[in-house]
This record gives structure tokens, sequence and C-alpha cells, in this order.
């Protein structure tokens, strides 16, 4: 495991977007998985940014992503969909049939899963970005999911809908479902980058660094992986000294 420790976000975000930029001139097809939330925006802020000055080179990458919520509509602001394509796809030169997202408005959930999962088999993922809930999820594999699963329906824990509550009008619209990639797909990933910011993740990159692999934590199981790059903000690293 590689820690990279950073003094300020936008430093975090330009070292995880640089890392980006270097897997992608080393292999211009990369299949990379992406995260969405609070923690990776910057980096995207910056690959947009190399990207405008003609420095990164998007059209071969062939895009995953870590999760999506199920029942809301792709359009909903809330959507990974929304996310993705606001926050990055619409600003790059990302060829539109190599995106790989998971369809929020799915009537065969399972067979969603199946299929993307088989995508992911075909296509294996060289580049898995991570960010890391307070609990220690990674994607939305909430604690005691098991380090084999694959990709599947999760049902939201009353904790995630609380959490995720401040983005949608109301509570009552936060969905109850969402689908996921698992950990074990998670792990399968040739180089994975994990982002943590803020001092509300300090506990679960302290448990990640310092304690055995154990399902309370769903981020402790990449210490099972040998190609791991952790960067931190400062506050959420500050527990590693
Ligand atoms: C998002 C995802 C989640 C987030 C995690 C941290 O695609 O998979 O696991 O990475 O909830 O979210 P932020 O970055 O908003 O703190």
């Amino acid at each position: 495991m590689l820690i990279i420790e950073t003094s300020n976000y936008t430093e975090l975000s330009k070292r995880a977007a640089n890392l980006v930029i270097d897997e992608i001139s080393k292999k211009p097809n990369l299949r990379i998985c992406f995260a969405t939330g609070k923690t990776p925006f910057g980096m995207y802020e910056e690959l947009i940014k190399t990207y405008k000055k003609k420095k990164v080179d998007f059209s071969k990458i062939i895009s995953f992503n870590l999760d999506e919520y199920l029942g809301i509509k792709k359009e909903n602001k809330n959507s990974y969909f929304y996310y993705m394509h606001e926050n990055f796809f619409n600003h790059i030169n990302i060829n539109k049939k190599n995106i790989n997202l998971l369809d929020s408005e799915t009537k065969d959930s399972k067979k969603e899963c199946l299929l993307y999962e088989r995508k992911i088999k075909e296509k294996p993922i060289d580049l898995m970005i991570l960010g890391v809930g307070v609990n220690g999820h990674i994607g939305f594999n909430e604690p005691f999911s098991s380090f084999n699963s694959k990709t599947r329906v999760i049902e939201l824990s009353d904790e995630t809908i609380k959490r995720n509550s401040k983005y949608f009008r109301n509570i009552q619209n936060v969905p109850k479902k969402a689908i996921t990639i698992g950990i074990g797909t998670v792990l399968n990933s040739k180089k994975i980058i994990l982002l943590a910011s803020g001092k509300d993740k300090s506990e679960a990159i302290k448990k990640l660094i310092k304690t055995k692999p154990d399902k309370s934590c769903p981020v402790t199981a990449l210490r099972k992986h040998d190609n791991l790059i952790v960067i931190l903000h400062k506050e959420a690293g500050r527990i590693i000294r």
C-alpha cells in the first residue's frame, strides 16, 4: 500500500488526476472505474482542465462506474448518470459508446447486475477509483458485505438514506435500493486509487492502515490488494501518525 498525504483538497485532486493521466498515457484504452460523491469532484475538475490544455486524450478509454441508485430517472440530478455527465463526461472527449453505467431505470435489476459483471469480466478494470464512506463503505458495499461479493442490488441502510437525504428534496425521495459493484469485483482491478478527504473519514482510514481486514469496515478489504494507492487529505490522514 502506497500512502500519499496531501496538505489540502486541491493537492489531493491534482495528485489523483496526475495518476489517472499517467495511466492513460501508458495505456490509451485504459479501463477505468469511476466513483461519484464529493471526494473525487476536484479530480474531475483537474482532469477537465488538463484535457482543455490538450494534455490528455480520453477518446479510447473505457469507463465503468461503481454504483447507481435504483428507481430514479437518469436525468434526476441525484442519479450517478447525471453526476458523471454533468461533472465529467460532457466536458471531455470520451467516446459515449465506451461509457458503461448501471441503469437506474432498469425493470430487471438482477439481469442488469449480471450483464455489468459480465462486461467487467470481458474488459477487466485496470484502474479503480474509490472514495470511502464514514462507516468504511466502498461503492454501496455497506458493513458486513462479503469480501467476495459481485455486482448486486443493495437495500440501502437507514443510515445511508439519512446521510444521502441532504442531496434530495426530502428523505422520502431518497431511493431505497441501489446497485453496486461488489468488493470482490473491486479487488479484481489491477490498480486501485482510494481517495479520502475530511476528518470524518479518519476512523475508516485508521482501520484500513492499522487493522486486519474486517467485514465490519469494508474498506479494510483493500489490504488484500497488492497495488493500492491511498491519497489522503491531511485531516483524514492525521490519525496515521
Ligand atoms: C460513490 C461511492 C461512495 C462514496 C462514499 C464517499 O460512487 O461509491 O462509496 O465514495 O460514500 O462519498 P463522499 O466522497 O461524498 O464523501
